[in-house]
This record gives structure tokens, sequence and C-alpha cells, in this order.
């Protein structure tokens, strides 16, 4: 036995209020890695109706990694939110054309207003309840988001940050560790090996992680 199979869509059944995400997944512009799993109060086959804003002649992706657990009402706040802020209104006139698009001449609406680039989670990101990420961030991996925060800008791998603006609140490892747990990546072996060394990938034994790995 190898662990869950990550093609499962209810790996906790008869639960069905968590999802292995990946299998849910219908926009084009949303990738999701094995084991990610996203739990919901309601209906967790929803998820897509948590990435707001996101259009598809923006272009921009949500990238999600591999084992991250993703919490009921957390949201992804995409580009398509974005207005700009620099002129003297804010009031996104071109969108409504007739007339108004001309206030972009010779500007494609699409790139009219800030675009901040792709949202991306690494692997093994805990995301607690009702966290909001913000658009263009990258989670590195290991990193936990605290119920409730607000990510307004890159969270380092093995951080904890929570709060609105998020802070980081501490780092799991010291940086020397979170460069060798970077380097071992476990979440990108197979699921035997998993499977072999999950008491090790349980453990707070980094060296000895390090040794299964080689
Ligand atoms: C982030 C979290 C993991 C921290 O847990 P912890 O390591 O036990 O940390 P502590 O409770 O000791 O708190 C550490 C610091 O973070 C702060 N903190 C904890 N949770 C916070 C939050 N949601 N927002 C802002 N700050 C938070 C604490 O006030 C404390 O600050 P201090 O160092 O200034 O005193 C936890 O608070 C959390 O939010 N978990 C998510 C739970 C969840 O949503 N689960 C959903 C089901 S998967």
């Amino acid at each position: 036995m190898t662990g869950p199979n990550p093609d499962t869509r209810y790996p906790l059944q008869p639960y069905q209020n968590l999802v292995f995400l990946k299998n849910f997944i219908t926009r084009p512009n949303i990738v999701v890695g094995d084991y990610t799993y996203y739990d919901d109060f309601d209906n967790p086959a929803n998820f897509e109706k948590n990435v707001l804003y996101h259009f598809d002649f923006v272009g921009d992706k949500l990238i999600i990694g591999k084992f991250c657990a993703i919490a009921s009402d957390v949201k992804f706040v995409m580009n398509g939110a974005n207005h700009e802020t620099s002129p003297i209104s804010t009031f996104p006139f071109a969108i409504f054309r007739n007339g108004w698009e001309k206030i972009s001449e010779g500007v494609d609406i699409a790139d009219k207003y800030p675009i901040k680039g792709d949202t991306t989670i690494g692997n093994d990101v805990w995301i607690g309840y009702n966290a909001t990420i913000m658009p263009g961030v990258k989670i590195g991996n290991g990193a936990i988001i605290a119920s409730k925060a607000v990510v307004t800008k890159d969270v380092p791998a093995y951080a904890i940050v929570g709060g609105n603006p998020a802070q980081v609140v501490r780092k799991r490892f010291d940086d020397e560790h979170i460069a060798r747990l970077e380097k071992i990546a476990w979440w990108n072996w197979s699921a035997e090996k998993i499977t072999a060394n999950l008491l090790l990938i349980n453990s707070g034994d980094i060296d000895a992680l390090e040794k299964a790995a080689s």
C-alpha cells in the first residue's frame, strides 16, 4: 500500500466535504498538484468560486503545488480585480466600451489594468481558514498561512505568516535547514518512497531525511 490514489475525488469516504482538488478543476488557468486537498463546509466541488476575478482575457494562472492543505473559505483574488490607482478616477471606464474604451486609445483593454503575474503556491503549504491571497503572490514550499491572513507579498519557504497585511510570525526552521529541505523536495518522490519514509517526513529529523533522499 502506497497511500491513496491522487486521482480519487473524495479520499475520506464517506466524508464528502474534502476533495483531492486537482480532480475538480475545470479552468485551464488553474493547475493543482497531486494530493493537494480542499475542505469546504458547504461543497468542495465548487472550489473555483473562491478564485475571484479570474478572467480568460487577463490570462493569469493560479498554480498550486502538491500536498497542500487548503481550508474552507480561502480566497484567491486574481488580477482581473485590479483597477488603476494612478489616474484621477479608479472607475474602469474602458471595460464598458461604447466610446469609453477611448481612454486607452491604442492599448488593448486587457493591458489597461495592472497585472501582477501568476499566483503560485508551493508544495506542502497549509492555508488556514478564510485566508485571502492577493494577485501575483508567490508562496514558498512548506509555508503556513494563518487563518484570516490577507497575503499581499511573497511568502518565503517554511515561513508562518498571519494578519492583514500578513507578516512573518516565525520561520519553521533556520535558513540552512530550509535550504536543505528545498533540495530534498520530498514531495517529488514516488508514492512508494514517500510511504517508506513517512515517519521521517513527519519527524523533525532533517539529517535522516537527507540520508533517505540520497
Ligand atoms: C498560524 C498558526 C498555525 C500558528 O499556530 P502556532 O504555531 O501554534 O502559533 P501560536 O498560536 O503560538 O501563535 C504564534 C504567533 O502568531 C500569532 N497568530 C496566530 N494565529 C494568527 C492569525 N490567524 N492571525 C494573525 N496572527 C496569528 C499569535 O498571536 C502569536 O503572536 P506572538 O508571537 O506575537 O505572540 C495558527 O494560528 C493558524 O492560524 N492555524 C490555521 C488553522 C486553520 O485555519 N485550520 C483550518 C483547517 S485545515
